[in-house]
């Protein structure tokens, strides 16, 4: 395992397992498989439902909970100091755990100042070992690292060999926050697990078009989380350590970058964010809490 020393000084896993889409009911059971392969990140979130079968696996693995890193991530319904730090102890109790290692502000909408203080509080609490975020663009994070008083350590991103994110990545080196990767197999699109070109790369080592694109953005100081239900592509996902890519193949990779390539989630647009929005505005018109 390759690991990420983040800007507060947590060891990070740089390889891990994310659970987006994986139904509740077989969260327990893709979890436990994963933890029994040698997996030690779990990334889910508020959002996906399941950080109840991530909690029960964990506990049952036998594994000490300090060798397994869980992230979660804060939804945007929660996007304010107030309900953020309710959230977040939900978060806790259904993982059933009395902290988390990692957690985001899933999207830079709402009042996401407002609940990055409350994870600020929780960091301090000692309820997180690390606070970041995720979807954030260059400019707010550039904006967020100025205002907080603990920096994001992290900012989970789309990046694939499709989207490599180079100007991106270069703002987070230069502010110090670790870029996480997700969807790093873009979620299967352009059938990339055929690719000609990571195929021809992977032949070389033995390896799989999967396997070239996790160590191509392991070598570019990335930290994956592909997610995958099944038992064989799991440990296929985490065999990647015993070859190196060299300049030459990184070049292959890099070239295979498509600008034209759809957003997965476009935030640059209107539709997708007032659908994403629609979470929060529910809240409000519930009357709940103030979100200013
Ligand atoms: N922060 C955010 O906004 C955000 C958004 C999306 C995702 N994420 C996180 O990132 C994680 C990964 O992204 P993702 O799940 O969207 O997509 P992904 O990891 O890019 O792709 C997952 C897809 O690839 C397939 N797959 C996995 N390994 C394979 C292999 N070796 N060979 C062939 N097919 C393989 C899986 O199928 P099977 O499952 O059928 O094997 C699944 O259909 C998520 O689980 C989540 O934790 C975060």
């Amino acid at each position: 395992m390759m690991y990420k020393t983040l800007n507060n000084g947590v060891e990070m896993p740089m390889l891990g397992y994310g659970v987006y889409q994986t139904p509740p009911e077989d969260t327990e059971r893709c979890v436990t498989e994963a933890l029994q392969l040698g997996y030690r990140l779990i990334d889910t979130a508020q959002a996906y439902g399941n950080e109840e079968g991530v909690g029960a696996a964990v506990a049952k693995s036998g594994i000490p909970r300090d060798e397994v890193f869980i992230t979660s991530k804060v939804w945007v319904s929660n996007m304010c100091c107030e309900r953020a730090k309710a959230s977040l102890d939900e978060t806790l109790r259904a993982l059933g755990t009395d902290y988390v290692d990692l957690m985001l502000l899933h999207q830079m909408m709402g009042d996401y100042t407002g609940a990055w203080r409350a994870l600020e509080e929780a960091y301090r609490a000692g309820k997180v070992r690390a606070i970041g975020v995720s979807n954030c663009y260059p400019e707010r994070l550039v904006d967020l690292c100025c205002l907080a008083e603990v920096p994001p350590a992290v900012n989970q991103v789309e990046t694939h060999p499709f989207r490599p994110q180079r100007k991106a990545h270069d703002v987070m080196v230069d502010l110090g926050v670790a870029h996480e990767a997700w969807a790093p197999f873009a979620e299967g699109a352009r059938g990339i697990f055929q690719n000609s070109v990571l195929a021809a790369v992977g032949e070389k080592y033995g390896k799989t078009p999967a396997q070239v694109v996790l160590r191509s953005l392991l070598q570019r100081d990335v930290i994956v989380i592909p997610k995958s239900a099944h038992r064989d592509r799991m440990e296929q996902n985490l065999d990647v350590f015993d070859f190196e890519l060299t300049d030459e193949d990184m070049a292959q990779v890099a070239g295979l970058e498509d600008p034209s390539f759809p957003r997965i989630f476009d935030h640059f647009d209107v539709a997708t964010v007032k659908w994403l929005l629609g979470d929060l505005v529910h809240q409000q018109q519930l009357g709940g809490a103030p979100l200013y």
